[in-house]
Formats: C-alpha cells, structure tokens, sequence
C-alpha cells in the first residue's frame, strides 16, 4: 500500500509511526508534514485547505489510501475530493465532517438519535445570551459553534466571562451554543467507521487546560494517556449501543454517512456516560496514546473502512500496559507562539513533532504544540517516568508543558461519580 497522510501535527508523526509498523504499507508520503515526519514519509508541499490540491497530489503519487488528520480539510471536502478521482480516502465527507463542523448540528443528531448530551440552547443574538445562561445555569459553558482548534468553549462560573465570550463569538458572526455543565471526569473514544459499522479503540483521556490542576485556558490538548483502568466495566459496549450506533444510523438516515474516525467526547457523569462533542477524526493529542498501545495492522484498518468493509479485517489488538504523552507547547500558547527558536533534543525516540521546522539545518519550533513526548510502560506510573524524562531531555526557550499528565490516574485518585 502507498499511503498519504495529510496533516502536520504529532497525530500525523503517529499515524506515520503506526503506519510504518504495518508490513503491507510500502511507501509513505505526509503533506505538509514536519521536522519530524520527514524520516517516515516523503514530505509534499501542499496547500491542505484546498480540496482539489489534496485530490490533485494523491493522484499524482498514484496512492492507494489518503488519510486526512485534521478537521479543517474534511470540513472544506477533502475526502470528497479525493473519493471524485475513484482514491479511497479514510475521512469523512464534507457533510458528515458537520459533526464536528457545527456544534448545533451535532446536537441535532444527537436530539433525534436519542443519545445522551448536556441540554443546549443555541443563540443568534445578543438578546438571547442572559436567558440561555440562566436556563442552563452555572458553571456556564459557552461555546462557538463553529471549528475553533479546541479554544472556542469557555467554562466559568464567571457570568461576566461568559456574557463577554458569548458576544465575541457573535460579533466574529458565529452562532454561540450554551449549556449544561456536565460534572464528571472526561473520556474520549475513537470509533474506526465505515459508514454502517464502528469498531471503537482503546478509551483515553486528554488534558484540554493549559496549567497544572486543570487551571487556565483551554487549549487543543496538553497531555494525554491510556487505558484508562478506573472506567466502569462496559462502558465501551454501552457507549457504542447508546451513542455509536445511533449516531452511525441517524447520519445514514440523513444521506451524510459516516465514514473515516468518530471522535466521542464523554462525560462520565453520575446519570451515565454523556457526549460533550464529537470530532470527525483522530483526536490530538491521544492519537499518541493510542496508536502506541496499537498492536495490529494500522494501514489495513484504516483501508477497510475507507472501502466501507470493516468485516474484512480482525479487531485492534492492544498491548499489555499504558502510554502517557505530554505536549510540549511555546510560550504564550494557546495565544500567538512564540516560534523560531531552536529545540535540542526532539530527536529522541518518542518525541513526536508538531510545530517544528528545519532552518539552516537546525530544527526550530513552529507552532503552538511543538513536541508530544510519548511513551509507553508496563503500567501507567511507568509511562509517566518515561514520557517525563524525555521531557527533561528537550530544550526550547520558553516552553510550557504540564507536570501532571496521569498523575491522579496512577494513584487510583480518579472517581466516576
Ligand atoms: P469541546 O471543545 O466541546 O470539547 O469543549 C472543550 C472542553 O470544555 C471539554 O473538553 C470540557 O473540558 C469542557 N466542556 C465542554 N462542554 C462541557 C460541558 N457541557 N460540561 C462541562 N465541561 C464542558
Ligand atoms: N484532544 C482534543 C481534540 O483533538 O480535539
């Protein structure tokens, strides 16, 4: 199999790392890639943005897969791009990418799937804002309907916050979603999807604040490990009867099937697991987490749900143990990064690269999450030892990382309510 992957992120340096893994694969190419990607895949210059250039160059490579990382070309259409040139694509169609695309319609779907959510009321203008929040009471969660890179949602017990984030969202010319705070702690579940079928993966959990104790902003994601061994027994069974399935069922109904990854983001709270958001592909940072627990085929998964036959290939099989990763980010992230500076130490194994670029030969920082620190151990108190040291064994300037990714896991401190 010839395999290109679109993206730039550590989530992309994993795909490509799992990728490698699978004999079946040949070759490799990554658009646009990163300082890190380039010793897995050929590096292709292109603009992701642009469905027809995606299309264009996986023709040109005559490749047998595309798979598409980020949420910005699915949404734009470049799964159908590719699919029009007869190339089968792991990624969602444009319509279905609306999953992730608008947060309204997501909760749309869910409303008429019946799967469990918080209760949201949406708003188009400002005259709306003071009676959302007080149906939906505090804490407020406020958030842009529309794709924000994971810095669209405000959650505060602040009215003033809540109100001034609301308006701004309006003014950028988004509608503005408000909701129930759910209470509880938070799980994603990846699903591989075929358009009928999902076959989930293992579930991980993320660290979406920048600072230590979930203090500070929200970001894409600082840190991430898994399994997670405080969930309930069947819980991945319940969620794939009481949220996977319908959903598969409802986008069907509705001519968007859904085919490429679906990201679940659950609440475990003390009326079951509900959903918070889904994502229409792999999530960053647990992609790392996952993939590096992955101990099956990768290329062939990915190739039977493009094919829209995941019958023909067996379940994941994971390995023994637990991954933690830590993301390494740029100072004033998640506001404008400071970039350019040179990074020592990214060329560990386990350091996966985001943000990162070769000038004059020396590899520099070039976005927010620069580096995933990713490492597995037989248990998760092990990971962390790992994922830290490498850590440790990175330079750069200003940077920012969280010191407690999966501190609370691995002492049995976290609690379903
Ligand atoms: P989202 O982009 O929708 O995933 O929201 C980002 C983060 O905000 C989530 O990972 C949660 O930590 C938090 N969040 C979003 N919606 C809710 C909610 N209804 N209740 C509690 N926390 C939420
Ligand atoms: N880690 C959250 C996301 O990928 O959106």
């Amino acid at each position: 199999m010839r395999i290109l992957v679109i993206g730039s992120g550590a989530r992309e340096h994993a795909l490509l790392r799992a990728l490698r893994r699978d004999p079946a694969v040949t070759d490799l190419f990554v658009a646009p890639g990163n300082a890190g990607t380039a010793s897995l895949a050929q590096t292709c210059p292109v603009d992701i943005a642009d469905p027809e250039s995606v299309a264009g160059l996986a023709a040109s490579l005559a490749v047998d897969l595309v798979v598409i990382g980020p949420e910005v070309p699915l949404v734009n259409g470049a799964a159908d791009a590719v699919a029009a040139r007869g190339i089968p694509v792991f990624g969602p169609s444009a319509d279905a990418a609306q999953i992730e695309g608008s947060k309204a319609f997501a909760k749309d779907v869910m409303n008429v799937a019946g799967v469990p959510t918080s209760t949201a009321v949406t708003v188009t203008w400002p005259g709306e804002i003071e009676a959302a929040l007080t149906e939906c009471g505090s804490p407020y969660v406020v958030k842009d309907d529309g794709l924000a890179a994971g810095k669209g949602v405000v959650v505060t017990q602040d009215r003033e916050v809540a109100v001034a984030h609301a308006l701004a969202v309006l003014e950028a010319g988004h509608p503005v979603l408000v909701e129930e705070f759910l209470a509880g702690p938070e799980v994603s579940l990846f699903a591989v999807c075929d358009g009928t079928r999902a076959v989930p993966l293992l579930p991980a959990q993320d660290f979406k604040r920048l600072g230590d104790g979930d203090t500070g902003p929200n970001t894409g994601g600082m840190g991430a490990y898994a399994p997670l061994d405080w969930t309930p027994a069947g819980l991945v069974p319940q969620v794939q009867r009481d949220v996977l399935d319908p959903v598969l069922a409802e986008m069907a109904a509705r001519g968007a099937a859904f085919s490429g990854l679906l990201y679940a983001g659950l609440v475990l709270t003390e009326d079951g697991p509900k959903v918070i958001e889904f994502n229409c592909r792999f999530g960053d940072p647990e992609t790392q987490v996952v993939l590096e627990l992955l101990d099956s085929p990768l290329g062939a998964l990915l190739a039977a749900a493009a094919d829209g036959d995941l019958t023909r290939v067996p379940a994941p099989v994971w390995k023994a143990g637990s991954a933690v990763t830590v993301v390494i980010a740029a100072e004033n992230y998640p506001g404008i990064p400071v970039t350019g500076d040179p990074i020592t130490g990214a060329d560990q194994d386990g350091i996966l690269h985001a943000g990162t670029a070769v000038r004059d030969g020396v590899v520099v920082s070039a976005g927010g999450r620069v580096l995933s620190a990713t490492a597995a151990g037989t248990d998760l108190a092990a990971a962390r030892t790992a994922a830290y040291a490498l850590v440790d064994a990175v330079s750069l300037r200003g940077s920012q990382h969280r010191t407690d990714i999966a501190e609370a896991a691995a002492a049995g401190l976290v609690r379903v309510p």
